[in-house]
């Protein structure tokens, strides 16, 4: 195999619960998650060693990338692969810091990129192992389309795929620290067994199609550190958004909308309020990390 390439889509959550705290410091939580078209892209071929560059300067290239975490934890698991080297190029169009998953996406795509390179193949349970290993959102990836989150995210149930969905995606200029948006939880909550009704709730919403009711738990920590976050969603929601909604631990927000002219509208209309964040527009997507060979 030369060259590979992988685009990486970005997701939100179509609700998310928490049920609690655990004794490993996790939490609990029931989430619906959806992949939406937002793409990043992962490029690898065969090198002598292993290596990443990437077009945004902000993000690290080493280590502490989920990439290079992913690349190593499948040589860990495949000795025979630790003498293989990659090159690897990410390109970024997924916003880090959102609460999109991005890093996510491209972890789970470096996994699936570098299997196909180095010519292993992972049963899917243990490529989802080592996906749930690397983050919590990261084994979503590897399905795509919607699908029931729950454990801490990584225990991914796949759904039918819901008919497309237009969105607005808004992003302000600020950063939420997701460890801190999730202990500033603890006080109130203790460890509850809802799981089950939860599931069916969110399965019955993406069922109907109907996502009116979702709510985001975590939206009432992010809310109280930066209200802006919820003015922006009461915007969207006045310009006619089915729901509006945090994404993840944030700090991006969307919307969701009947149709793409809809959503078109609603964003130029918060573009124009929220001066400083970046607004844009995207749709639902029936898929997940997708690997080709690279022109
Ligand atoms: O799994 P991941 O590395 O993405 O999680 C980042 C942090 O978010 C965790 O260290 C934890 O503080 C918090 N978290 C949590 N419960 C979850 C997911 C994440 O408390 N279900």
């Amino acid at each position: 195999m030369s060259a590979l390439s992988a685009t990486c889509p970005a997701k939100i959550n179509l609700g998310l619960s928490v049920l609690g705290r655990r004794a490993d410091g996790y939490h609990e939580i029931v989430t619906l998650f959806q992949a939406i078209a937002l793409f990043d892209t992962l490029r690898a071929e065969n090198a002598p060693s292993l290596s990443l560059t990437c077009d945004d300067p902000a993000l690290p290239v080493d280590e502490r990338n989920l990439v290079i975490r992913a690349a190593r934890a499948l040589q860990e698991e495949r000795p025979e692969t630790r003498t293989r080297g990659a090159r690897l190029r990410l390109t970024k169009r997924i916003p880090a810091g959102g609460g999109l998953g991005g890093g996510s996406s491209d972890a789970a795509a470096a996994l699936v990129l570098l299997e196909r390179l180095w010519e292993v193949s992972l049963a899917p349970a243990e490529r989802q192992r080592i996906a749930g290993a690397l983050g919590s959102d990261v084994p979503f990836f590897l399905h795509g389309g919607t699908a029931l989150g729950t454990g801490r995210g990584e225990i991914v149930h796949p759904q039918p795929p819901i008919p497309e969905r237009a969105l607005v995606l808004g992003f302000p200029a600020f950063g939420l620290n997701t460890p801190e948006i999730y202990a500033a939880l603890d006080a109130p909550l203790t460890l509850q067994d809802g799981a089950v009704t939860l599931s069916r709730f969110y399965g019955k919403l993406a069922e109907g199609n109907d996502f009116s009711r979702i709510t985001n738990d975590l939206e009432t920590p992010a809310f109280a550190r930066r209200p802006k976050l919820a003015f922006f969603r009461d915007a969207l929601l006045r310009a006619g958004a089915e729901a509006a909604l945090l994404c993840g631990s944030g700090s991006s927000v969307f919307g969701l909308f009947s149709g793409r002219d809809e959503a078109e509208q609603a964003a130029a209309g918060a573009a124009g309020w929220f001066g400083d964040w970046t607004v844009v527009t995207a749709v639902t997507v029936a898929r997940g990390v997708r690997v080709e060979a690279a022109g």
